[in-house]
């Protein structure tokens, strides 16, 4: 529930405005109050009426109405709620709020504010992939900013592709990880997730077949108990759940940096598939067969273990670290060893020899080996055992 929480909706001008009123009721719904502020151009979209009716509260729409700021000025409106959210957030509103421009009311209280704000990015999917677009998301999401969506799918102007508004209960969702009263409200934890890729050179990788489904599955639960979290994700098959701060990696290397650069958090979850080698002076160019027959040599070398590395910190260790070992035979007496040898607090064993289905699959049968011994949790969609580890998490974090 967001009983006494107040969120300021900003509603940029675009075709999915509408949605927000949807997101209005949801909020409303759960307890939350609102204050919407429209921008001129939402006012051709949704009326100030059918936001204010919703939302039960006065609605602005311009800076310089002077009984507005008698009432209430624009410093202390961008300050009183708990959460802004921008949606939809359109590419000229992410120009502004990147770029530090104030020149209405919308802009203004995004510049005045010391409140977390969040963004419901929604454009057409070329203004979506423009180069400007995606510079201005780099340094929101820098400013820590965080986001929900876009979606992929058909647009109004009649393209397909990335640009379409999340839905409006996946935005709920995500305030409701920030704000609502779950379990885990107030924690921040990292997840990583799927695989890594190192190059061989500009063109070519070595990787391995994890599509991320568990530790995304994970991160969607742990946010659903109220966690805020960083999802440290390599190149994966699936999408990164909503309300997560995603930070996209490629190799092993990257994602130690990013996890480093996430802390200190309250606990770190390790399901990535992290690979084990990478190739020592990857090529800058593309290798070309030389004539000879003869393959290059490609010289490995070891990637850092992420987990060990966070488990064994001296200072700002995560209360609770937890580490995932996919084995094929002796998978407790492996997973057992290996939650000693890295330092971790808990092991997630599988079984992933080809036999089961797990790798790629839907279902993980899973034993957690914690310091007191091993459970072994009968087989289930990975998303019910995400929801258990998740619930278990919360627990020990308690
Ligand atoms: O040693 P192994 O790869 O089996 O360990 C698996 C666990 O360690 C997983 O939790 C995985 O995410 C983590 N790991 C890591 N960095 C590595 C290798 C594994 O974080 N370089």
């Amino acid at each position: 529930m967001l009983n006494g929480k107040r969120i300021l909706l900003i509603i940029g001008g675009g075709i999915a405005a509408y949605k927000s009123l949807e997101l209005i009721r949801l909020i409303r719904k759960a307890g939350g109050a609102l204050t919407p502020v429209l921008t001129r151009a939402a006012t051709e979209f949704v009326t100030p009426l059918s936001a204010s009716a919703l939302a039960g509260d006065k609605v602005y729409t311009d800076l310089f109405d002077l009984t507005d700021e008698a009432e209430m000025g624009h410093i202390e409106l961008s300050r009183s709620a708990d959460l802004v959210v921008v949606a939809p957030a359109t590419a000229d509103l992410m120009a502004k709020m990147a770029g530090g421009q104030a020149d209405d009311l919308a802009s203004t209280l995004l510049m005045a504010t010391d409140t977390p704000v969040l963004i419901a990015p929604a454009m057409n999917v070329r203004m979506w992939e423009h180069p400007a677009t995606k510079r201005n998301l780099a340094l929101l999401e820098g400013d820590g900013i965080g986001r929900v969506g876009p979606d992929e799918g058909d647009m109004a102007c009649g393209e397909f592709g990335p640009g379409r508004l999340a839905e409006p209960q996946a935005i709920f969702d995500a305030i409701m990880a920030r704000l609502g009263d779950g379990p885990l409200s107030g924690k921040h934890i990292v997840v990583t997730s799927g695989p890594t890729h190192e190059p061989i050179d500009p063109v070519r990788y070595i990787a391995n077949r994890s599509s991320g489904a568990q530790g995304t599955a994970l991160a969607a639960a742990l946010v659903r108990l109220g966690a805020d979290v960083t999802f440290v994700t390599g190149p994966a098959d699936v999408a990164p759940p909503q309300g997560v701060r995603v930070v996209a990696v490629e190799t092993a290397d990257q994602m130690l940096a990013a996890v480093q650069g996430a802390l200190p958090a309250d606990a770190a979850v390790f399901a990535a598939a992290v690979a084990d080698w990478k190739v020592l002076g990857a090529s800058g160019s593309k290798i070309k067969k030389d004539g000879s027959g003869a393959p290059p040599a490609l010289a490995l070398g070891e990637n850092p273990d992420i987990l060990a590395n966070v488990s064994q910190m001296e200072t700002g260790r995560p209360a609770l670290v937890v580490g995932f070992a996919a084995e094929t035979d002796d998978v407790i007496a492996h997973a057992t060893a290996k939650r000693a040898r890295k330092g971790c607090d808990w092991i997630v064993a599988n079984d992933v020899s080809p036999e089961t289905g797990i790798m790629g699959g839907d279902e993980n049968a899973v034993t957690v080996i914690d310091a007191q011994g091993a459970e072994t949790w009968p087989r289930a969609s990975k998303v019910d055992v995400a929801r258990r580890l998740a619930g278990k998490i919360a627990e020990a974090l308690a």
